[in-house]
């Protein structure tokens, strides 16, 4: 790449340009399902929002709604986690895109409890067991943490998205059980999975999104704050594991054709790191095939590819 990208003169009228397009898309697909709360989402909401490391904040659409951030909640635990563990962590869960579904547990018994990566399920629950480990309260440690990312005290868990995650929740306790079983949970697996399923159940708009993981396009720094969330290295690792596993076995098309480290979940909403830039979020419930919102990754790659943000 040549330099850092220029600023946009037309951000925030290509971003209002992007989310009129795709209201316009019947992209197909379905919202999830697998728990009540989740299916009943209006499928129809799209919002945008683009924070730029200089504070210019460019929105359209339903920017501003708080959605369930689900597997975006990821990013956060593993930050967490890094500050609180040293390279240990990595002989936990290691840092390779899997090539399965997300939430596959086949893997899980050739690799002796070893998830490939924090942003699988199975990887996302060891990083769990670290915090259950590490803080004494690690659900209220969560969301202060993100509350403070993001500026914004009134983020909270949505409590019937919660308790319908436990309900529903057979297929990552068997992933927690298994890896209990390889020595590679320490805690007792109840605890781990309710804290796992609480920060999924975390809702926050895009806003709160593209704000919170400034410190990811800014080696570190939160770009509003002048806080050290980070040191450089995490921020590289956290960047590359997103490169390689954040949008799970649709990560090698994503590089291939938007080029950014990028994180999605099943309540609908993606959020991009763009290096020295700022942060891209979008939501729109529908998913497609991978599990990944279809016009949220569209809205993306568009920006990315008209605004030439590849890292690449
Ligand atoms: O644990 C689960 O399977 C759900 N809470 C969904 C996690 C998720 O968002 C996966 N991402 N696309």
């Amino acid at each position: 790449m040549e330099g850092t990208p220029k600023q946009p003169k037309n951000c925030s009228s290509l971003v209002e340009e992007l989310v009129e397009q795709a209201r316009k898309t019947a992209l197909g697909g379905q919202v999830a399902d697998y728990i009540p709360a989740l299916a009943e989402v209006n499928p129809d909401y799209v919002g945008l929002a683009v924070i730029e490391l200089d504070g210019s904040v460019h929105t359209a659409g339903d920017a501003d709604i708080p959605f369930s951030i689900q597997s975006i909640s990821k990013v956060f635990g593993l930050a967490m986690a890094m500050q609180r563990m040293d390279d240990i962590l990595w002989e936990r869960v290691r840092m390779e895109p899997s090539g399965q579904a997300f939430n596959s547990i086949v893997q899980l018994e050739w690799e002796h409890g070893i998830p490939r990566n924090p942003f699988i399920n199975a990887g996302a629950i060891v990083v769990s067991d670290v915090l259950v480990s590490h803080y004494s309260a690690s659900k209220s440690a969560f969301v202060q943490y993100v509350r403070h990312l993001a500026s914004n005290s009134a983020i909270h868990a949505d409590h019937r998205v919660w308790e319908s995650e436990k309900e529903h929740g057979n297929r990552n306790a068997a992933l927690a059980y298994l890896m209990k079983s390889f020595g590679n949970i320490e805690s007792e697996v109840p605890e781990v999975l309710d804290h796992y399923f609480f920060q999924c159940s975390v809702a926050m708009s895009c806003v709160d999104l593209a704000r919170s993981l400034g410190f990811l396009a800014n080696r570190g720094v939160q770009p509003g704050t002048g806080e050290r969330i980070c040191d450089a290295r995490s921020a590289h690792r956290i960047n590359a594991l997103l490169s390689t596993s954040g949008m799970y076995d649709q990560s090698g098309e994503f590089a291939f054709t938007v080029g950014l480290p990028a994180k999605s979940g099943v309540g609908g909403g993606i959020v991009a790191v763009v290096p020295d830039y700022g942060v891209i979020a979008a939501w729109s419930p529908p998913l497609n095939r991978f599990g990944n919102p279809s016009r949220a990754v569209e809205m993306i790659t568009q920006f990315a590819q008209r605004l030439g943000l590849s890292v690449y």
